[in-house]
């Protein structure tokens, strides 16, 4: 073979490899429209990372506990309060029934995401932003700068807070979805922190011709304190590991789901976790959730509370900022709970 012949094919495949990495980076619903009978091999998971896997995986589904939030407000409060203890101990997660979210909200939140997936991917893509801190990011898989591996899932993300600075940004299409987010976001601000951090991330899950080879979300923790998610109500997807296995989480109508950040187990210095959750995708239909994300506010450092530090329980982490997460979303794969791993202090003992 001539040099150059090798040459020329050499660039023909880099150049092509670049075309089909630039597709990718546009999205899997963008993908689907043209037509797929296979999932690409971009989102083939190594065969000990798929969903299905081990026959334990998944072969039962899981009933949160329940957690009422009218009750803490009531003479139920003490016992109420053991039950989310025990929950964030146990599970990491719980489903929030009489969260006295208004419904009309929660529904116009899902049908302004709805329609902002449907719009011509020309109009979508005008948000998408390589930047992490970006106030609104339209974007792919999981951490689309360094997957090596795709997942099956598009997102838009929100930044709410100060409201007044980041509204201007958000996406002028659909009509309402200004106005729904607000709304969302100042109904579900309330259950948390004055002041706090806030991102709200619409998740799209495409169907997929090849469910049991990829996954909408890979196993991760989520970073802030406590998210709150709604599940798409006819579409079961999500997994919380639990006692050694893979579990799908069946949503009860109106209600939260509620999960421990890495934030929270730090703060608790260990005693609540946050555990690892993944998205599945379905054969037929596409999955949709929405997610928000609750931390303090951007600028304040995270360390185990003082109060449950003593000589027999050592302090467990290292303080950790907002600036040091979004730096190590940046420059690592994100796998498990590895960001998390990073500001673990080995204890005195430890090798
Ligand atoms: C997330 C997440 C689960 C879901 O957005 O962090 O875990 O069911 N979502 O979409
Ligand atoms: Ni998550």
């Amino acid at each position: 073979m001539s040099p150059a012949f090798v040459l020329e094919v050499q660039t023909n495949r880099e150049e092509e490899e670049l075309v089909e990495s630039h597709e990718y980076h546009d999205g899997v619903k963008h993908l689907c429209e043209r037509g797929l009978a296979k999932v690409p091999r971009k989102y083939i998971l190594p065969a000990l990372e798929r969903p299905f896997m081990s026959k334990k995986d998944g072969a039962t589904n899981l009933k949160l506990p329940v957690i009422d939030l009218a009750k803490l407000q009531g003479p139920d409060r003490v016992h109420t309060l053991k039950s989310l203890s025990k929950a964030c101990e146990e599970y990491g997660f719980f489903q929030l029934i009489n969260h006295g979210i208004a419904s009309e909200s929660i529904l116009n939140m899902f049908q302004a995401a709805r329609k902002f997936f449907e719009l011509p991917f020309e109009e979508r893509s005008k948000y998408m932003s390589k930047d992490q801190s970006a106030p609104v990011r339209y974007g792919t898989s999981f951490n689309q700068n360094k997957d090596s591996v795709f997942c099956w899932r598009d997102f838009l993300k929100l930044s709410c807070h100060p409201l007044s600075d980041v509204l201007p940004n958000w996406p002028s299409s659909p009509a309402e979805l200004r106005q729904a987010v607000v709304n969302y976001s100042k109904e579900t601000k309330i259950l948390e922190f004055e002041d706090g951090s806030q991102l709200i991330v619409a998740n799209f899950y495409p169907s997929c011709p090849e469910p049991d080879l990829t996954l909408g979300m890979p196993p991760h923790s989520d970073y802030g304190f406590l998210t709150l998610l709604l599940p798409d109500e006819e579409v079961k997807g999500l997994q919380i590991q639990h006692e050694g296995r893979w579990v799908t989480v069946e949503p009860i109508p109106n209600s939260f789901v509620v999960n421990v950040g890495d934030h929270l187990e730090i703060f608790s210095n260990g005693r609540y976790s946050s555990v690892l959750h993944r998205v599945l995708v379905n054969p037929i239909k596409s999955r949709m959730s929405i997610a928000s994300l609750h931390s303090l506010p951007f600028n304040s450092m995270i360390r185990p509370s003082p109060k449950l530090i003593s000589d027999a329980n050592p302090r467990r982490y290292m303080d950790t900022d907002f600036a040091s997460f979004i730096g190590y979303m940046a420059s690592h794969e994100h796998k498990n709970k590895n960001f998390l791993e990073s500001r673990r202090l080995t204890q005195q003992g430890d090798a």
